[in-house]
């Protein structure tokens, strides 16, 4: 039977349309629309300053934008009301450099279940044995080298089992055995829990590795969004093929 064969429509969990985010004057970020889908793992590249991390904070409702509107679920955010922290503790960011709460690792961990009035255990145990931190659960927090700080951040962002996880170059400066762990953590998150996660990366062989989808942002334009393969082997536009190509120079 014809029309009986059309694709079912993908949840969206954030609707981004006619965003402009300016500081000072200057527009750092605009983008005509984007859809983030319920359960991906989008991955967000481009050059230093292209307003990879104003958006993260855009989708964290940490700041608001000048024009437009981010619809998260339901709820409206054009920077005129307040978003709910009901909505807003379902989203959790691990940012780019993290900062953690003077205490040890176990407590910073523990913090957002504890926050919600939640049991810690054995959640945190586990959590730490899976970051491969148990031995410095009671390390306090500032002694900690900076691979540790962001084991350390992403623990505490996934304890909470948060719906949307937005993740700020979170293998940065990490030695491969670590990169590795945290990438196979995300995977697992993902895939097992159906957290939908936007993944902001400098390194185009982990958006290969990891993404559902890739959108590329140039000086605050998106200038492509594709599924990881269109990315990289069919972009549509000729600066996206440069970029993977390794031939943008910035
Ligand atoms: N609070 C702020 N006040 C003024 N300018 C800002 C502010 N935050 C960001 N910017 C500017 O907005 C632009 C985008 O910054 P953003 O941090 O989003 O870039 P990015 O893509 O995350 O870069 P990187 O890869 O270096 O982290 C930059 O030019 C930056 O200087
Ligand atoms: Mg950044």
């Amino acid at each position: 039977m014809q029309g009986c064969h059309t694709e079912p429509e993908r949840d969206i969990v954030y609707r981004l349309r006619s965003i402009e985010k300016r500081y000072g004057g200057r527009t750092v970020l605009r983008i005509q629309a984007l859809d983030i889908y319920k359960g991906e793992l989008f991955t967000l590249v481009g050059p230093s300053g292209a307003g990879k991390s104003t958006l993260l904070r855009l989708l964290h409702f940490l700041e608001h934008p000048d024009q437009g509107t981010i619809t998260f679920h339901s709820v409206v955010s054009n920077g005129h009301s307040p978003v709910p922290l009901t909505v807003r503790r379902q989203i959790t960011m691990v940012f780019q450099r993290p900062v953690l709460f003077r205490g040890s690792v176990y407590d910073n961990v523990a913090y957002g279940l504890r926050l919600r009035g939640q049991p810690v255990e054995p959640i945190v145990s586990e959590m730490l044995a899976r970051l491969r931190l148990t031995e410095l659960a009671r390390a306090p927090a500032h002694t900690l080298s900076g691979g540790e700080v962001q084991r350390v951040a992403l623990g505490r962002a996934l304890v909470i089992q948060p719906s949307v996880l937005l993740l700020d170059e979170p293998t940065a400066n990490l030695d491969p055995a670590n990169v590795a762990l945290i990438e196979e953590i995300i995977t697992e998150v993902n895939r097992e829990h159906g957290t939908t996660i936007v993944l902001v990366t400098h390194n185009v062989f982990q958006a290969r590795r990891l993404a559902d989808r890739v959108g590329l942002l140039l000086e605050g334009d998106l200038i492509e969004v594709a599924p990881v393969d269109t990315f990289f082997q069919a972009p549509r536009d000729p600066r996206a093929a440069a970029f993977v190509r390794g031939e943008m120079i910035y």
